[in-house]
């Protein structure tokens, strides 16, 4: 979190580099996370030789995962907006030669048509004022016939439980709005989005992440983020929301507390330019 207690802003990571690398390490260490970037090399039909695009890599420990699993015959480039975000990648790439990492605009790719077997954006195109045209695009630098495969939380599966916390209150801090993203519902929509890129053999793979500890849920979640923005819009009182966070950090000191929230990954495959 930042020191306002706002989630840094991911359209702009480099205003607060160091709070999004420690953001994306919280969320990379949760084993549903880590499962679930395993099956996504499966999703994208990944195999040792491939040549894999992540886009919007943040910190780029997918795309180094990637790079071990194709070996020295594949290839994985990993792009983000971000040069605070690029160089840490570089670092932990550590001299790797099957990872490269570069800035770069997803929504704009500086790659030729058709160069990757496979591209993905994780937890990107929440944060994209046109998730489509990201889709798009990622469907160009693909080869006719390769996997994308898009994945983002939706905002509005989050669950808190926490027995004396105001239910109205919950369900308020709960709605996808307050999660301070620009799609805070694109995890429904990625589906849609897909088949209008006309990708087929669509793959839909749910995770659900579980909190039970109140820090990790409160971080993760923006708990803080979420009471702000609420209280600067005036549907929150002061009082209400400290009562409310005061109930969930009780319900997780007396082991009672139960938060979720559940992503999806959508992949299809990329059809040939005239099924377009
Ligand atoms: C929530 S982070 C996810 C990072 C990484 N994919 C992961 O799963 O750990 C969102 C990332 O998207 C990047 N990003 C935002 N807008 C972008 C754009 N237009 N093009 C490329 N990357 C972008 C941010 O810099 C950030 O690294």
């Amino acid at each position: 979190m930042t020191a306002d207690g706002r989630r840094p802003g991911w359209e702009n990571v480099d205003a607060d580099a160091d709070q999004a690398r420690d953001y994306l390490d919280t969320v990379t260490r949760l084993d549903a996370i880590q499962a679930s970037s395993r099956r996504d090399y499966e999703l994208l039909h990944a195999e040792p030789g491939s040549q894999i695009l992540d886009a919007g890599c943040g910190t780029g420990d997918d795309a180094l995962l990637f790079g071990d699993l194709v070996g020295p015959e594949g290839d994985v480039v990993g792009i983000d907006k971000s040069q605070s975000l690029i160089e840490e990648a570089n670092a932990r790439a550590d001299g790797t030669t099957t990872v490269e990492f570069q800035t770069g605009d997803i929504m704009n790719l500086s790659f030729a048509d058709g160069t990757f077997d496979a591209s993905r954006a994780n937890r990107v195109l929440q944060h994209l004022p046109d998730p489509r045209g990201a889709v798009a695009e990622l469907c160009r630098v693909t080869r006719p016939g390769g996997r994308i495969a898009v994945a983002d939380p939706d905002w509005e599966t989050c669950i808190v439980a926490a027995p004396d916390a105001d239910p109205e209150v919950t369900a308020a801090v709960t709605a996808g709005e307050w999660a301070d993203t620009l799609n805070p519902h694109i995890g429904r929509q990625l589906y849609a989005l897909a088949r209008d890129e006309g990708l087929t053999e669509i793959e839909i793979d749910p995770t659900t992440v579980v909190f039970t500890d109140f820090e990790l849920a409160s971080e993760v979640l923006y708990f803080d983020g979420r009471l702000e923005a609420m209280q600067d819009a005036d549907v929150l009182s002061r009082d209400q929301a400290d009562d409310w966070l005061e109930a969930v950090r009780r319900a997780g000191a007396d082991d009672r507390l139960f938060c979720s929230i559940t992503g999806y990954t959508v992949a299809g495959t990329v059809p040939p330019p005239d099924d377009t």
